[in-house]
């Protein structure tokens, strides 16, 4: 199994790091693997607090024998939609630095059960966590051909959405993740975008649909701005072109004067900006994509809470 190597680990890590003020509480909401919590914990206090997240059983247990060797860390195991929740049960209410990297991590992609994979067989799973929630497989054999379409041709930009929908309904029930593939390969010409396996925007859009990606990521960058105490900073990398949208506007919004109503009196403080971008996007350069082939779609955005 290949090993999660983090993005942009020491853009993400700086940024973060530079707060002002006190260091005392960052937040994890996808340790993954651990990569960016790690680096984190190198440039943090012995008293500060590193609470890290996870909706995925295997990584709680990764996090887990990390908090075993280092006792700054705090493990919760849930959605980072529910952030304000998980982080009062450890009765956190306010952070200095907050890191969301979006998305899979490469354990999850390899690991044929989790039936993430075209290229692996398994079961037709794609939960980021399998104890909740509705599995691909479920959501396909019962799914209308018209939602199915709308969410391949959303999540996945697959121009042809409506003819693998048509293939998939008319294949049920699948159940394992070689036979997706084959189904949706079959229904594409065969002259198709060489190089890239024709299955590949059909598995990403049922993964982002299952897991509610976008909706997650909505919920949980806003909570995360809520909860920053004045000065502290929002990390999010995302690695999807609606991901980076999502998060670029609402950043801009968070960082603009507020829409008031004309002619109401208000308060000097009520017209400033609440959060001040941080740089503009970042993304890998040459050394990091050469070690790291799946950082070419990442993109790093930061944003400082004002007030
Ligand atoms: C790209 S990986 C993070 C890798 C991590 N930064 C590292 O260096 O190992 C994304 C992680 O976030 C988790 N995740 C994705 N969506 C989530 C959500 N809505 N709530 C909680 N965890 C989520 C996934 O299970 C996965 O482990």
């Amino acid at each position: 199994m290949r090993q999660h190597l983090p993005v942009l680990c020491a853009e993400t890590v700086a940024a973060l790091l530079a707060v002002e003020g006190e260091q005392k509480t960052f937040i994890d909401a996808t340790f993954g693997r651990g990569g960016h919590s790690q680096a984190l914990l190198h440039g943090l206090a012995a008293d500060a607090r590193l609470i890290v997240i996870d909706r995925d059983p295997a990584a709680i247990a990764a996090a887990q024998a990390l908090a075993e060797t280092d006792d700054r860390v705090v493990v919760c195991h849930g959605a980072f939609s529910e952030l304000t929740e998980l982080l009062a049960s450890v009765e956190v209410t306010q952070a200095d630095g907050i890191l969301l990297d979006i998305g899979v991590s490469s354990p999850q992609i390899d690991e044929a059960d989790r039936g993430f994979s075209f290229q692996l067989d398994g079961p037709l799973d794609m939960r980021m966590d399998p104890t909740s929630g509705t599995s691909a497989a479920d959501w396909l054999n019962t799914a209308e051909p018209d939602e199915i379409s709308y969410v391949l041709r959303n999540l996945g930009e697959e121009r042809f959405a409506r003819r693998i929908a048509r293939a998939i309904v008319a294949a049920r029930p699948l159940h394992t993740t070689r036979s997706l593939a084959e189904v949706v390969s079959q229904a594409q010409p065969a002259s198709r975008e060489r190089g890239k396996h024709p299955a590949t925007r059909s598995f990403q859009a049922i993964r982002m649909h299952v897991n509610d990606e976008l909706g997650e990521l909505a919920t949980a960058l806003r909570a995360a701005f809520e909860i920053l105490r004045p000065g502290g900073r929002l990390a999010i990398i995302t690695f999807h072109s609606l991901e980076d949208r999502l998060v670029k506007r609402a950043f801009r919004e968070l960082s603009s004067p507020p829409q008031l109503p004309r002619r109401l009196p208000v308060r000097g403080d009520q017209q400033q900006p609440r959060g001040r971008l941080v740089g503009g996007p970042l993304r890998a350069g040459p050394r990091e994509l050469a070690d790291n082939p799946r950082a070419r779609s990442a993109t790093l955005r930061i944003l400082e809470r004002a007030q």
